[in-house]
């Protein structure tokens, strides 16, 4: 299976993704944690990374698509992937085509998961990250583990200003790619109000259940 997760920040991909990944036994790519791993390693991509990031601004388009397109390619791919966080302009949209048909693969699906703006401050700024397990919790929605408190990361850019400018870059740069695979007829738009368990339910609902990839 070949799929790709939109949606603004704080929409739950990351999460989802956690869940799909398990399920149908396929890597789990966010470009937004291997830039993340890149900054922490201090790496020439990492440098050209890091003051976007923390901005809220979209890291440029020639960094983030040769990233993601050799890590598509190796081959643990090769019999499916899940994209979270990329494509998310249309250059990169193209350019993951192009990746594709020269691989001779296509994708299955595209999801879109819908939240309304008002939601996304209080999602975004709630969130901590667990560095050893990797689990994503909210303070509220999703709260920790007392054992793990002690790790948890809050991310540099999920703080009020970055999260308004995220979703201001969401909102001009990547759904204008939405009707791009809309056009194609690839586009499942799953409501990601509601809880996760909730959401997990409809997410699978639109992709089916698992199956074999080839
Ligand atoms: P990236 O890491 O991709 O961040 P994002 O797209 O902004 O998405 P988030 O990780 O913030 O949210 P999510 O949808 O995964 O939500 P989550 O499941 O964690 O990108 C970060 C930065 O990297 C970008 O700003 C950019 O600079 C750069 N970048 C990355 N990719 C790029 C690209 N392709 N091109 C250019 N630049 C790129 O959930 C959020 C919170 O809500 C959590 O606390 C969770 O517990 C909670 N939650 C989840 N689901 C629910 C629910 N149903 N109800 C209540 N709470 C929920």
């Amino acid at each position: 299976m070949r799929t790709i997760l939109i949606g603004p920040p704080g929409a739950g991909k990351g999460t989802q993704a956690q869940f799909i990944v398990n399920t149908h036994g396929i890597p789990h790519i966010s470009s937004g944690d291997m830039l993340r791993e890149a900054v922490r390693n201090g790496t020439e991509l990492g440098k050209k990374a890091d003051a976007a990031m923390k901005r809220g601004d979209l890291v440029p388009d020639d960094v983030v698509i040769g990233m993601v397109i050799e890590r598509i390619g190796r081959p643990d791919c090769a019999r499916g992937f899940l994209l979270d966080g990329f494509p998310r302009t249309r250059p990169q949209a193209e350019a993951l085509d192009v990746a594709l048909a020269a691989a001779g693969v296509a994708l299955d699906a595209v999801v879109l998961f819908e939240v309304p703006d008002s939601l996304i401050v209080e999602r975004v700024t709630g969130r901590r990250s667990d560095p050893e397990t990797g689990a994503i919790y909210h303070l509220k929605f999703n709260p920790p583990p007392t054992d793990a408190l002690g790790r948890l990361v809050h991310r540099s850019d999920d703080f009020e200003a970055a999260v308004t400018a995220r979703l201001d870059k969401y909102h001009r740069e990547t759904a204008p790619i939405v009707p791009f695979y809309e056009a194609k007829g690839l586009l499942k738009r799953v409501d990601g109000v509601g809880s996760p368990d909730e959401v997990t339910a409809r997410l699978l609902a639109v992709l089916g259940a698992p199956r074999s990839a080839g």
